[in-house]
């Protein structure tokens, strides 16, 4: 409530006029189901409590204006015509869902709004899928249109893809839209309504780690990394004919160990983490729908192993960050958390040592690495939702 009281005062001094609605998206992490979005698999993640808002009001013309207290700037563009901008990319995310809306023939006129939030930007937290899904909640609010959960989710990933430029898939979209609190989200991305709540219980948190690595996520080698994906399902669409392979997602462990001799050896890898990972969510779900905490910890720890061995998208500072959490009393499981290269892990901890624990892993990572980790300890959260300012 804070962070909209603050937004409203900020709208009041940099618009005339008050604020009316207030679009509000949590940030996700991914806690299983490593790049099985894109390959129609499965996913468990959450939202978590920190949250990107945007506040403000529908105003008459075509002229929106953002300011993002965050920058300290104010940007313009003309809801008829967005053009990427270079210098202010963060308007880019908004441009995107309001050119998004036009193609499904929802017209939005002008608006004034203020940007804020808590998402700790740049940590692999998805603070833009956050944004997208706010400025859907936004300008859901003042234009009046409706709009399901899951349709929300799509155009804001559509916007990423099409406007923005990130190939990303559902995962980060959905999470922040669906998520629920102390629950993960499951998703089955081959079937969006058929997503299911499960209880994480209110005495785990979601320890997440920035690694701080100077290297991040490449669009490049996010990009080079579906292409073998689908190089690899093409090849199992082959070798299993007749039966039906679209994605990764058709193949089963017993296939792949069975049809892989004349597949190139680093497709056939990646195909591995893939397949593997769909199965470690199944399995994780499973395990905590009985409350065994410990087989849940230790699917993630495979996870990673997987995306360290087979994957190739970890990197020296992740796996350093693994490495240090061995052993620190209330861990669960652990993995590195997202599209890779970098960003962070994502530490189920027990809550009454969440504190401590957090203390003690970015001790021992700046010893190894020489880095300063930042340390979030975060709580599953509601998912995005919009409130009218009185
Ligand atoms: C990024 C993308 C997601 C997903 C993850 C990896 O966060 O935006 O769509 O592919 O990487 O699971």
């Amino acid at each position: 409530m804070e962070l909209i009281q603050n937004a409203a005062k900020t709208f009041k001094k940099n618009f005339k006029g008050e604020a009316e609605y207030c679009g509000i998206a949590p940030g996700r992490v991914e806690v299983l189901g490593n790049h099985t979005d894109y390959n129609e698999g499965f996913i468990l993640s959450a939202a978590i409590d920190r949250e990107i808002i945007l506040c403000g009001r529908k105003v008459a013309g075509n002229k929106a204006t953002v300011f993002a207290t965050s920058y300290g700037v104010k940007v313009s563009f003309d809801t008829t015509a967005p053009v990427l901008d270079t210098d202010n990319f963060w308007i880019n995310y908004i441009q995107g869902v309001v050119s998004e809306l036009a193609k499904i023939g929802i017209d939005i006129g002008g608006f004034e709004a203020v940007l804020d939030g808590n998402v700790p930007l740049g940590a692999g937290l998805s603070s833009s899928a956050a944004l997208e899904v706010a400025t859907l909640y936004f300008l859901q609010s003042i234009y009046g249109f409706e709009m399901n959960p899951v349709k929300i989710a799509l155009t804001a990933q559509a916007a990423e893809n099409n406007f923005v430029g990130m190939n990303c898939g559902i995962l980060d979209q959905f999470s922040s839209t669906m998520g629920k609190k102390d629950h993960l989200v499951f998703l089955d991305c081959r079937d969006l309504d058929e997503y299911r709540h499960i209880p994480l219980g209110n005495n785990i948190e979601l320890v997440i780690a920035n690694t701080n690595a100077p290297h991040s996520l490449v669009d490049g080698a996010y990009n080079r990394l579906r292409e073998c994906c689908f190089a690899a399902a093409e090849h199992y669409s082959q070798k299993l004919a007749p039966k039906k392979v679209t994605h990764l997602r058709d193949v089963t462990v017993e296939e792949m160990n069975a049809n892989s001799d004349e597949i190139a050896e680093d497709v056939r890898k990646r195909a591995k983490h893939i397949i593997t990972d769909n199965q470690r969510v199944l399995d994780g779900v499973a395990a905590l729908e009985k409350g065994d905490l410990k087989t849940m910890g230790e699917c993630m720890n495979l996870s990673h192993i997987s995306s360290r061995d087979d994957f190739g998208n970890s990197c020296k500072e992740l796996d350093i960050m693994m490495e240090c959490a061995e052993g620190i009393d209330g861990l669960y499981g652990r993995r590195l958390s997202g599209g890779g290269f970098g960003g962070c892990t994502v530490n189920l901890v027990a809550a009454d040592r969440a504190e401590s624990f957090a203390e003690e892993l970015a001790k021992r990572y700046k010893e190894r690495s020489g880095i300063d980790a930042e340390m979030h300890i975060c709580r599953a959260w509601d998912g995005a939702h919009a409130v009218k300012i009185d």
